[in-house]
């Protein structure tokens, strides 16, 4: 972890931290603010929540919109990506018979609601297979036809999807959708903060979260409606502004909540603003984009060709491994990345990047990505295995050492040597597939 920045951050410095992507990290600032908002609203609850909340929350929700792009009479904050989602799977208009595709990249518990949702109209739902890796947009196009060969009602697709970590066509498939007398739906869950969130046109919706890559408390989702879909759209829970005809106030009660999450919004979006000045997140691309190459020479497959790999967030196909060992063996070293099953069951092993990260951070995954690939002689296929360099792990430190022929890499602090025994024999322990 960088040592400049570790002290603006609540994370343990004993961790190697490559996954805010999953649930964010506030800073400490946050962390106070949220302290004295909480403080504040105890202080006289009846006045703080009652109808002065809705103006603070409209301020956030305004600042947030004018962030991203978008228009603050077509945007809202909500309590996440899944509640947001939930208010437009509800809103959509569905008639028996009509199909629903989802790629199946999209994070699974929004594709179960759009399922329950197709059950209960009587419409069909429909999984597109994404190709791993990801090279072509045309491909990704014809594998949509091949099992929408009809019209189509709705289509949903990820800014940037998640475990995948894929950056979707967003405005192709949109073509597709309308040529198709369809609307598309945008999960823009990595978007803010990370890559920009502009609707294309004939996108209906777009929910996400902004906790994920701007310092917030979480939970803050958002919410973006195009003007003709506006109206329909409500609320899962049917609380006193369920129906209000201001979109910021219909989503800015969903009964008795804890709203500095979103209070902090402002904030976050400041801070987030003086790392982008500073360069701090260039450098976060920059050190994406380096550990990438690493992995990749190590053998792992990159889950997208360039034009579909998010700035911060990259994702591999690990060939021959289980996801389960693989997420034993990296938690067990302090290394917190993401790694679980892809959509056919492949191992998949996703890193973010943070203004805290540094070389040392991205030096030790990949020491530990060779020391799987080592211990199970088949990290790679036959072809990728040739050309993986064989590369001496520095027996005590767990990383690498300077002898590794690879500029810039240093030994840095070592793993106790219990911890390193340990890994060792989970190594051992990691069966192919
Ligand atoms: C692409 C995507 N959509 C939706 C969600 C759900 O977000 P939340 O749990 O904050 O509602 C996630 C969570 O990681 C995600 O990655």
């Amino acid at each position: 972890m960088r040592t400049d920045v570790a002290g603006d951050f609540p994370l343990d410095p004993a961790l190697v931290m490559l996954n805010h992507a999953s649930y964010g990290v506030p800073t400490r600032r946050t962390l106070d603010e949220a302290g004295a908002l909480r403080a504040e609203i105890e202080a006289d609850s009846n006045e703080r929540l009652g109808a002065e909340l809705t103006t603070r929350l409209r301020e956030q929700s305004a600042l947030v919109a004018r962030t991203l792009g978008l228009s603050p009479g077509s945007t809202t904050l909500c309590t996440n990506a899944t509640s947001g989602a939930a208010a437009v799977i509800e809103a959509v208009d569905l008639s028996p018979g009509a199909t629903v595709a989802v790629l199946d990249s999209e994070y699974s518990s929004i594709c179960r609601a759009w399922e329950h949702r197709c059950a209960r109209a009587g419409a069909s739902f429909v999984r597109v297979p994404v190709p791993l890796p990801l090279r072509d947009t045309g491909d990704l196009l014809a594998r949509l036809a091949a099992a929408v060969p009809g019209d189509v009602a709705f289509v949903q697709v990820s800014l940037v999807s998640s475990s995948a970590a894929l950056a979707l066509p967003v405005a192709a498939v949109s073509e597709w959708t309308r040529r198709r007398g369809g609307r598309l739906i945008v999960d823009a869950a990595h978007g803010p903060g990370h890559v920009p969130v502009v609707p294309v046109e004939g996108v209906d919706a777009m929910f996400g979260t902004l906790h994920k890559w701007f310092p917030t408390m979480r939970p803050v989702g958002f919410l973006w409606a195009s003007e003709e879909f506006r109206e329909r759209l409500r609320p899962a829970e049917v609380s006193l502004t369920w129906d209000s005809s201001d979109l910021v106030e219909r989503f800015s009660w969903p009964g008795t909540f804890d709203p500095v999450p979103r209070l902090t919004a402002g904030s976050a979006v400041g801070q987030w603003r003086d790392w982008k000045a500073s360069g701090a997140l260039d450098r976060c691309e920059a050190l994406a984009a380096q550990l990438a190459g690493t992995l990749t020479e190590l053998g792992a497959v990159p889950t997208g060709a360039p034009p579909f790999t998010p700035p911060r967030l990259r994702a591999f196909v690990l060939p021959g491994l289980r996801h389960e060992a693989v997420k034993a063996a990296l938690r067990e070293s302090g290394l917190r990345v993401w790694t679980g099953p892809g959509p056919r069951g492949e191992c998949l092993l996703r890193i973010s990047t943070h203004v805290y990260n540094d070389e040392a951070d991205a030096e030790a995954l990949a020491a530990r990505v060779r020391e799987i690939r080592g211990g199970t002689r088949g990290l790679t296929g036959a072809a990728g295995d040739a050309a993986v360099p064989k590369v001496p792990v520095d027996a005590d430190a767990g990383r690498l050492s300077p002898s590794a022929g690879r500029a810039g890499l240093k030994k840095t602090s070592a793993f106790p040597v219990k911890c390193h025994l340990r890994r060792r024999a989970l190594v051992a322990g990691l069966m192919p597939e």
